[in-house]
């Protein structure tokens, strides 16, 4: 198998991640299934695709004709087996939570082809926690997408002990085709290369507020002026989720049971108030206006 067999690709999950990636699949010409549990997400990725797809046009980024193939390329269904039974290849992009994504795994391992590339965009989740649960460990596979992603061009793709040359190179192979710039990681670390230097970050500009040192806005403001950040700590948490950082904090809590790893308490205020950030209107800043 190569690349060029790669026709038809499913994302599971069409939260802040699986919508942008199956949009940007279906750009770069793949015929994309978008699917998750949640019917209500599903829709509302729909109602993105159709008000992204005209202003792209607007903008000059695409042409009316461009945009209808983009349209006739991705679908959505509520159903896995439906979305995935004939893919090339899988990016699963659903909830950080470990027990979810190895269930995922095990089923999709029943309904996809035996050639089937199965890769997970998890945020700091190592492959070879997941592959076990099939019968094709040498093509299951870290491919790390960053948020947003239409926009964002980096691609994390790490080369586990199960991983086959094949499958990295096929994964390296369709993030180029993907407009991305894929590096490759030779060997699995939690958090791959860029959430494992923005989770010191994070959690220390998180130690800063709390010690009552600076509010949210300052330390974002001198990160933003200082380092040449495009969005600081604060604004960068809200855009990926509060909710994210919460559940990636408690997996390695659970993982190491480690308290110092626990998420710290100002991040579980805000998950259980859910001050999640800009999908819900309100995180460490207000999104209401
Ligand atoms: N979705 C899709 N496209 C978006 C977008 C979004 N949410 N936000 C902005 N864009 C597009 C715009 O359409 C525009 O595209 P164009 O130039 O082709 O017309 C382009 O991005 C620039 O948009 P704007 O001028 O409106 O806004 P900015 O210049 O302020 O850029 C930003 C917005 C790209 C989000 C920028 O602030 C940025 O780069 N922020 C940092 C993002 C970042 O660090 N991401 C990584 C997070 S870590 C992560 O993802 C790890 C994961 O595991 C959670």
């Amino acid at each position: 198998m190569n690349v060029d067999h790669i026709k038809n690709i499913c994302v599971i999950g069409a939260g802040n991640m699986g919508h942008q990636i199956a949009l940007r699949a279906a750009i770069s010409g793949f015929k994309v299934i978008c699917t998750d549990v949640s019917e209500e997400q599903l829709k509302k990725a729909e109602a993105f695709v159709a008000q992204y797809l005209p202003g792209r046009v607007k903008k000059g980024r695409l042409t009316e004709e461009q945009a209808q193939n983009v349209k006739a390329n991705i679908s959505f269904s509520t159903s896995l087996a439906e979305a995935a039974k004939d893919a090339d290849f899988v990016i699963e992009a659903a909830t950080e939570k470990m027990e979810l994504k190895r269930k995922l795994f095990s089923q999709l391992d029943q309904i996809c082809k035996p050639e089937t590339i199965l890769a997970t965009n998890s945020s700091y989740i190592v492959s070879s926690k997941i592959a076990d649960v099939t019968n094709r460990p040498d093509k299951v596979v870290n491919m790390h997408f960053f948020n947003p992603a239409l926009v964002m061009k980096l691609v994390e793709v790490v080369k586990g002990p199960h991983v086959s040359d094949e499958t990295a190179e096929i994964t390296m192979e369709l993030s180029r085709r993907m407009e991305k710039i894929p590096v490759l990681l030779q060997k699995e670390i939690r958090g791959f290369l860029v959430n494992y230097l923005l989770g010191y970050l994070n959690r220390e500009a998180v130690y800063l507020l709390d010690q009552g040192i600076a509010s949210a806005e300052d330390i974002d403001m001198a990160v933003e002026n200082a380092l040449g950040h495009p969005m600081g700590p604060f604004k960068l948490m809200d855009l990926t989720g509060v909710d994210l950082a919460y559940h990636i904090s408690m997996e390695h809590f659970l993982e190491t049971g480690d308290k110092a790893d626990m998420p710290s308490p100002t991040i579980v205020e805000k998950y259980v108030k859910k001050e999640w950030g800009r999908k819900v209107g309100k995180g460490f800043y207000d999104y209401s206006e």
